[in-house]
């Protein structure tokens, strides 16, 4: 080793001794001719001192010195004297008194201050990725996520899962998002895809016989990014044989407990429980309730359902609509005009074709002034409404009048600081519906095509298709989705209805999911599984506001590498040995 310690390892037992530490200038002073150097390594910050009347030589190579370069340094440990100890820092009672300096690198001038935490524009950043790596924040996420990780694995090795590793060239998975393809050179014309997750590897490991499996698998998707979404991100999954819904749940549930408690034991997590428990419910009372798939139950503000009491209520809006839900909004004195405005342009980019709301106690605003009395009192009598209060309301179909009202309690939420970061309130949201419509009126899986229907509702397959409930459940923590999974089909016959169900005909099932179908002839057991996306869950656990912030090298929010500079283009020789031409750019 070039150093006997690291720089974040000296303490006062160690005055007197003679050392050698290495690692990076965090930053120069010149205290009227002795100079002090922060030392920095992964391990923490010691300061050392070059004096001129110690070690004339090593003080004058010391005026040379410039942020990031990369230096070794040899003396003595010393106490630094009362009143001078800096409690902020682990090494804040000793420094070094330097008799030999060796600079092993020097840097350029960094486009940005390494050692202050700053906000700092965040394409710089990732173009000098390396040195953001350096600065505390990230040298602390990746910490975290290291010690998540292997908490994890401890956890699904005790358990019995077997950690295997699926391909990354495969076949089209069908779970929504685009696909990246990577082209065949040797098969003209032909393609892998990058997965969207392991899906169907995992239930073909099932059919092999593989009772319990996990991997921490890295998942590719071409799709819209936001805060929390990468093209490429990882998620820790499992699936097992001979099991219901519940053992998955609780499986689940252990991993999150034990990594609760390890490693994010400063967390009000458990007044959240429910006999030991996280909480549940179903997607329907999610919906209805908070207006989202998944809920922020940190706070209440409920929503109350309506629909049975608006006709003939005299508003015109509640009348006309499918369902009509409120939400309370206790001390609604602090929401100004302005704020009901902007609550209104919020709800409407969700969709709502506006935002009723009631003062109560107060004749303001178009409901007050045409709905009847009774409905006035039964609305007050139903959400135990006082003098003061706010009411919102969603009208519309079942998620017009619910999820712009979701949006809404959020941003009430976020005003009223209701939903602090020190709170953990996990939740599970079940019975998810088997499809949804897409934006063009055809049918799609909610969670994916292998998602298992409830039992009770196959009979409604064709007559009553968008009410078929699934055992899909999804778990949630602070309005987040950490991940989902579902009990599988695991009957040829059943998957191949549920094709016929999205208007796919025999040729397109039998390219698509013809080797599912196969392999499910062959004696597949009753399986299912579920999937967390970790980067969400470190971000949650590090209180970090994006999950770019707990990958080493992330993409952009145009998913480029700005580092590396990927996409880039190629060379074209190499582009038409893969059998590709590039379309020239539309004028
Ligand atoms: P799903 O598509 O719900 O399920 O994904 C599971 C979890 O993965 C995370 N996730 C993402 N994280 C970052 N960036 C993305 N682009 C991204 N997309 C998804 C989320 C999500 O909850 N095969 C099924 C699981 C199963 O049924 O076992 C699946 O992939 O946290
Ligand atoms: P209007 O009839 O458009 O003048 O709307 C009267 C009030 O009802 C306004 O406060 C609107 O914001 C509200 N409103 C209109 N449509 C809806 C809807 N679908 N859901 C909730 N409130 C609505």
């Amino acid at each position: 080793m070039l150093r006997t310690h690291t720089a974040g390892a000296l303490r006062s037992s160690d005055i007197g001794n003679t050392v050698t530490l290495t690692g990076w200038v965090n930053n120069r002073r010149d205290h009227g001719g002795i100079i002090f150097v922060d030392l920095r390594d992964s391990y923490g910050i010691t300061q050392v001192v070059f004096d001129p009347s110690e070690e004339a030589g090593a003080h004058k190579a010391a005026e040379a010195l410039r942020s990031e370069w990369v230096i070794q340094v040899t003396g003595k440990v010393r106490g630094r004297g009362e009143g001078l100890e800096n409690p902020k820092l682990d090494t804040g009672d000793i420094e070094l008194i330097v008799s030999e300096l060796k600079v092993l690198n020097a840097a350029k001038t960094p486009p940005f201050d390494v050692d202050i935490d700053k906000d700092i524009r965040e394409d710089l950043r990732l173009e000098y990725r390396y040195l953001d790596l350096r600065r505390p924040r990230l040298q602390k996420n990746l910490k975290l996520r290291h010690d998540m990780m292997r908490v994890i694995r401890e956890y699904f090795d005790q358990n019995q899962f077997l950690e295997i590793e699926t391909p990354i060239m495969v076949k089209g998975t069908p779970e929504g998002s685009r696909e990246y393809l990577v082209p065949s050179r040797v098969h003209r014309g032909e393609f892998y895809v990058l997965p969207q997750s392991p899906q169907q590897l995992k239930q073909l490991l099932m059919c092999g016989g593989v009772d319990r499996y996990f991997q921490i698998a890295r998942c590719f998707r071409d799709e819209d990014l936001r805060g929390d979404r990468q093209p490429e991100f990882t998620q820790f999954e499992i699936e097992m044989s001979f099991v219901n819904e519940e053992d998955i749940i609780q499986m689940i549930e252990g991993c999150f407990h034990d990594l609760t408690k390890k490693c994010a034991p400063q967390k009000n997590w458990e007044s959240y429980l429910d006999n030991g428990k996280f909480k549940r419910m179903t997607w329907l009372e999610a919906m209805s309730t908070y207006g989202s798939d998944k809920p922020d139950i940190r706070f209440e503000m409920k929503f109350t359902d309506l629909t049975d009491e608006k006709s003939d209520c005299g508003f015109g809006v509640f009348e006309k609509c499918q369902h009509l839900f409120c939400m309370r909004v206790p001390d609604g004195t602090k929401l100004s005009r302005k704020d009901i405005d902007n609550l209104t342009k919020l709800a409407q980019s969700h969709g709502a074709g506006g935002l009723a709301w009631v003062r109560v106690g107060e004749d303001s605003g178009p409901v007050m002034k045409n709905a009847n009395t009774a409905f006035i009192e039964t609305l007050v009598k139903k959400t135990e409404s006082q003098d003061g209060d706010l009411i919102f309301f969603g009208a519309g179909d079942f998620h017009q009048a619910t999820e712009p009202l979701g949006q809404v309690r959020l941003a009430v939420g976020d005003k009223f600081e209701l939903r602090s970061a020190d709170e953990f309130a996990y939740l599970w949201v079940t019975d998810f519906p088997m499809f949804e419509k897409k934006d063009d009126g055809t049918i799609q899986a909610a969670h994916h095509p292998f998602t298992m229907p409830h039992k009770e509702d196959l009979d409604k397959l064709t007559s009553d298709t968008m009410s078929v409930r699934s055992y899909a459940y999804d778990i949630v923590l602070n309005g987040v989705e950490l991940g989902g999974g579902s009990i599988r089909i695991h009957d040829q016959e059943l998957q191949h209805k549920i094709f016929e169900t999205f208007g796919m005909s025999e040729d397109e099932i039998q390219l698509k999911f013809g080797h599912m179908l196969k392999a499910f002839q062959f004696g597949c057991p009753p399986h299912g599984g579920c999937a967390m996306g970790l980067d969400r869950v470190v971000m949650l656990f590090a209180d970090e506001p994006n999950i770019r912030e707990v990958i080493a090298f992330p993409k952009n929010q145009s998913a480029q590498d700005l580092m590396l500079g990927a996409p880039s283009r190629m060379p074209e020789k190499e582009v038409s040995e893969q059998n590709i031409a590039v379309l020239p750019e539309e004028e």
